[in-house]
């Protein structure tokens, strides 16, 4: 028995799926998705077959012809979950289950909980390991499939997944049944589906908006420029490989800013600041239509190839679009997370802080850093400077074209590296960045006279000199973001209040400021923030977010930790359960 992924109780000896049906019904009352999947394999099964479940209720397993065959649930993996293992010599398995009730992947949304406060929503959210607890499957990004899915809903509502619309028909009293395909070959992480009241509006001519009616205006405009981004990402990487590139906008609890399921994004809400100031966020997502979804990580030791490849491409894009200074400032906003991370991580386990890593029995939720993005970031931009940009662009689009739907490992990443960009060894020391802790000593430094100048007068406020109004009014929305994150953990109460009646900042609508600012301010101390931290915790469940709001209130005495026990009570609930798990954890970490 060789397993494929630490992850996953998949088999490398037996075969892999290759395309699967899936019917499920979606029952909001019983807060459960209910039906059949049938798993088509690339050869028959040599006896058995192992799959990944969390959660399942397995109701009844045949081959093709109805006849049942013998299963067994292995004991629960704290990690990984349940191994299902199929007794069959068959070329495909028809799996009838249901999901359970604390299904990893799904988030259950009463009304309250949505926008427009009047029908309920779900959603998945499937990296790293969660699909196992929506479909038993080979949970690995090392096995791909293409599928046909049949979803059964609630007549109002609105399903859609990340595959075709393939249209939609009424079934009985109040249901509707949405069909969908996707026709390209996709790892079990990018599997995704929503539910909900949700409106489409065209953006341009390969991308739609999915939203609810009460947000779609504002998102659309929002989101409006997302064809020029998708034009000139093709520019950088090659014909866009999905046909559709579409958004949704996804409830406040979405516990990531975006997550890239192929032909449809989700997007946190927090994105809509007015401004189209944190659109990097979609250049983002659009960037793993390359880097991810084509090219994609064997498993979680290799997640650096996922983000860190898609980070250097996202600040690609972000220059082609803006301009080499809007680059280097998100660079600076990235190298100031990085270096939170470092230190968060040296101290708790400095394993963490290489890009390859070893995460048997590890569960890779609690090990999310900025680590594999910003630190695979760095490496890629060392090696570029060595070769200079026009090599390094073609030796990207070779990469892409030669690893195009596969998965890949570092060693795999290494390889080809070797090959085809051989002048690279001796000149940047690539042991160290891949297998090295902390960050090599000549990692590079991103410079451009407008960061200069916010650096300076981040450093002038550090010293005790308050900036002139005008100066800092003068500022744009990223600008301000790298001059709060430049003002370190710790600020004068005095500066914290000057601040914030100068330039309103804690009521900002752009979360990225008004949370560095909050963050800042009750590290600090600042009482009177409290109340505005505590409302930003109640209205968003987005954990960029959480991470520093609840870490800030825990670092700031009794009050401080008062008001963080009070929010995680009473917004708790209503975050997605991974969200939940971080804030339980900070919570539980300042209390020993
Ligand atoms: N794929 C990630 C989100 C993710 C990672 C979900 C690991 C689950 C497990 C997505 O592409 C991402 O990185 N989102 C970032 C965007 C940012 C880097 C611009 C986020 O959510 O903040
Ligand atoms: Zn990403």
């Amino acid at each position: 028995m060789a397993l494929l992924d630490p992850h996953s109780f998949a088999d490398a000896a037996q075969p892999g799926t290759r395309h699967f049906r899936l019917a499920l019904g979606v029952d909001f009352e019983a807060r459960r998705l209910k039906g059949h999947v049938t798993l088509e394999l690339d050869r028959a099964a040599h006896g058995q077959l192992d799959l990944d479940t969390r959660d399942l209720q397995i109701e009844r397993i045949e081959d093709l012809q109805g006849q049942a065959l013998p299963f067994e649930l292995g004991p629960i993996d704290p990690v990984r979950g349940q191994r299902l293992r199929i007794e069959t010599r068959s070329d495909a398995v028809k799996i009838h289950y249901a999901t359970g009730p604390g299904a990893s992947a799904l988030q259950w949304l009463d009304p309250a909980q949505t926008a427009g406060k009047e029908a309920p929503f779900v959603y998945t959210q499937c990296q790293a390991i969660h699909a196992r607890s929506v479909l038993p499957c080979q949970d690995t990004p090392r096995v791909r499939a293409t599928y046909h899915a049949e979803l059964d809903i609630p007549a109002p509502l609105t399903a859609v997944m990340a595959a075709a619309h393939r249209g939609a028909q009424a079934t009985g009293p109040g249901r509707t049944t949405y069909r969908f395909e996707m026709p390209q070959a996709i790892p079990s992480y990018l599997f995704a589906l929503a539910v909900g009241d949700l409106k489409k509006r065209d953006l341009g001519p390969r991308s739609a908006l999915y939203a609810e009616p009460k947000t779609i205006e504002a998102a659309a405009w929002e989101f409006g420029e997302v064809d020029r981004i998708l034009r000139t990402a093709e520019g950088l990487f090659g014909p866009y490989p999905w046909e559709r590139f579409d958004l949704l906008l996804m409830p406040p609890s979405f516990p990531y800013g975006g997550m890239e399921n192929p032909r449809l994004t989700f997007l946190t809400p927090s994105l809509i600041a007015g401004d189209r100031s944190l659109v990097n966020v979609v250049g983002h997502e659009l960037a793993h239509s390359w880097t991810g979804n084509l090219v994609t990580n064997a498993s979680m030791n290799d997640f650096w190839l996922n983000e860190g490849f898609t980070v250097y491409a996202e600040r690609r894009i972000l220059e082609a679009l803006e301009g080499e200074a809007s680059a280097a400032l998100h660079a600076s906003l990235g190298r100031s997370g990085l270096d939170k991370d470092l230190a968060r991580l040296s101290k708790a386990d400095p394993k963490l802080t290489r890009l390859r890593n070893r995460l048997d029995g590890v569960d890779p939720d609690e090990v999310y850093s900025q680590v594999p993005y910003e630190k695979g970031y760095l490496f890629l931009v060392a090696m570029e400077r060595v070769v200079g940009r026009p090599r390094f662009d073609r030796f990207i689009g070779d990469y892409i074209r030669t690893f195009a739907f596969r998965s890949i490992t570092t060693e795999d990443f290494l390889g080809f590296l070797a090959t085809a960009l051989p002048e690279v060894k001796g000149k940047v020391d690539l042991d160290l960045w891949i297998d090295g802790v902390g960050l090599p000593a000549d990692a590079p430094v991103q410079a451009s006279e407008k960061l200069e100048h916010v650096q300076a007068l981040a450093a002038m406020m550090r010293d005790g000199r308050r900036p002139d109004q005008a100066a800092l009014a003068e500022l744009d929305s990223t600008e301000w973001q790298v001059f709060l994150t430049l003002l370190g953990q710790r600020l004068p109460i005095p500066d914290c209040a000057w601040l914030d009646s100068e330039l309103n900042l804690s009521k900002r609508s752009n979360l990225e400021i008004r949370v560095a600012f909050l963050a800042l301010a009750a590290g600090s101390g600042w009482a009177p923030c409290f109340e505005a931290v505590e409302a930003t915790l109640n209205s968003i469940g987005r954990m960029k977010y959480l991470r520093p709001l609840y870490t800030a209130l825990l670092s700031a005495g009794p009050e401080g930790r008062a008001v963080a026990e009070r929010a995680a009570r009473t917004a708790g609930p209503g975050y997605h359960p991974v969200a939940r798990g971080l804030v339980e954890a900070l919570i539980a970490k300042g209390a020993s």
